[in-house]
């Protein structure tokens, strides 16, 4: 067998680790030093990875010259100086998303990314995911006549405010920019015009949900909902996430509860229905795309820094549009609290298996 890619891992937070997890279980990698500025997660990987070697510094990553790739799961403020210092040192780089803490530094890296000859991948998993997939093959084949209206959805008890995720920015930013991203992806088109409402729930300062509408250049509409806000109290906790692809003939659409992602194709000549497991971040798929890539030295199909950029420079956008609406307070600060002391003491939170509960994007807190 070929002898596998070398990765160097930067943060062992829940995608860290989660990487970690899936290049363990792939052919292609083997994962050779981890860094984390935090002492327990140095530990954790120490028990976790015990082949790799275990860094507090970062720079006997970039500077061995066996290490191919370099996976950069710190936060958004960290990861301009990372993904430099990278390039410089000609690693292939596997980013978490936003690349950056603000848009022009992002589109600033966008430039020098696309200026290496270095491979780098942004994690915007939707677009590794199987029912989009299906969905875009179906609306290809004319099934659903000319694509006019694509509507996104994902709302569900997420993360909360004050547990983290600070320099990625409020929820319409920090998640929401994944399904700004998916609208774009099916519209095909950029985005031309929109309007945003938000709500202030528990009088917290920023929107914990929004919802925005408007127009692609080529004239297809939309709506984008993401809201953090579904359900935190609720005994069983809800989810209400989908996309829905209307057509001027037919329609495609697709829902998921983080377990199970079902997909309901409605034709001129086909209707059909398949249920298949949601496989959370699709990491694995992430991962053997980006090792393939590698050793074909041409991009086979990841996600790219480019498009990443967009959906943040366009979910800050509508995050702004929101806020400049002035967005109403519903409910109280006391309920939030309640709120983060009830996630405080989850231990097994939506029912769901603890791997799929611990990556899901609701960013539960498992103690
Ligand atoms: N693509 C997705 O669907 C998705 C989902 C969740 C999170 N994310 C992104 O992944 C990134 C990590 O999120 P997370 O939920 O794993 O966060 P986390 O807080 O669980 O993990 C971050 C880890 O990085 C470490 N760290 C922070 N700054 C560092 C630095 N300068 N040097 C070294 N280590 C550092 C922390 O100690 C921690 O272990 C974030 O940018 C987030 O936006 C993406």
């Amino acid at each position: 067998m070929a002898k596998k890619l070398r990765a160097g891992i930067l943060g062992y937070g829940r995608m860290g680790r989660a990487f970690v997890v899936a290049m363990q279980e792939s052919a292609l990698w083997d994962v050779a030093a981890v860094y984390d500025i935090c002492g327990q997660a140095r530990q954790l990987a120490r028990q976790q990875v015990p082949n790799a070697a275990i860094y507090d510094a970062p720079d006997a990553i970039f500077g061995d010259p066996s290490i191919d790739a370099v996976g950069l799961f710190t936060l958004a403020d960290a990861r301009p100086q990372q993904i430099r210092q990278a390039l410089a040192n000609r690693k292939h780089v596997l980013a978490e998303k936003p690349v950056a803490a603000d848009v022009p530094t992002e589109w600033q890296l966008v430039r020098e990314i696309e200026a290496s000859d270095r491979l780098v991948a942004v994690n915007l998993f939707n677009r590794n995911a199987w029912y989009h997939k299906d969905l875009q093959r179906f609306i290809e084949e004319g099934e659903i006549g000319d694509l006019a209206v694509i509507r996104v959805c994902h709302m569900t008890p997420g993360h909360m405010p004050l547990e983290g995720h600070d320099p990625e920015g409020p929820p319409f930013h920090d998640c929401g920019m994944h399904y700004v991203d998916v609208a774009r992806w099916y519209a095909k088109s950029e985005y031309q015009s929109w309007h945003a409402q938000g709500i202030r729930a528990w009088g917290y300062k920023d929107p914990w949900w929004v919802q925005a509408h408007g127009t692609f250049a080529n004239g297809v509409v939309f709506d984008i909902t993401q809201g953090f806000i579904y359900g935190h109290l609720a005994k069983e906790q809800p989810h209400n996430c989908y996309v829905d692809a209307i057509g001027t003939k037919g329609v495609a659409r697709m829902r998921h509860d983080f377990a199970e992602a079902t997909v309901e194709l409605y034709g001129v000549h086909n209707t059909l229905r398949k249920s298949a497991a949601f496989n959370d971040k699709k990491l694995d798929v992430m991962v053997d795309v980006f090792a393939r890539s590698i050793l074909a030295g041409k991009n086979l199909g990841f996600p790219q820094a480019r498009d990443s950029v967009i959906a943040s420079e366009v979910s800050w956008a509508m995050l702004n549009d929101a806020i400049s609406h002035v967005p109403p307070v519903r409910g109280t600060p006391e309920e939030m609290l309640e709120i983060l002391e009830h996630r405080r003491n989850m231990v097994n939170g939506f029912g769901l298996p603890v791997k799929t509960q611990e990556l899901a994007e609701s960013e539960l807190i498992v103690r």
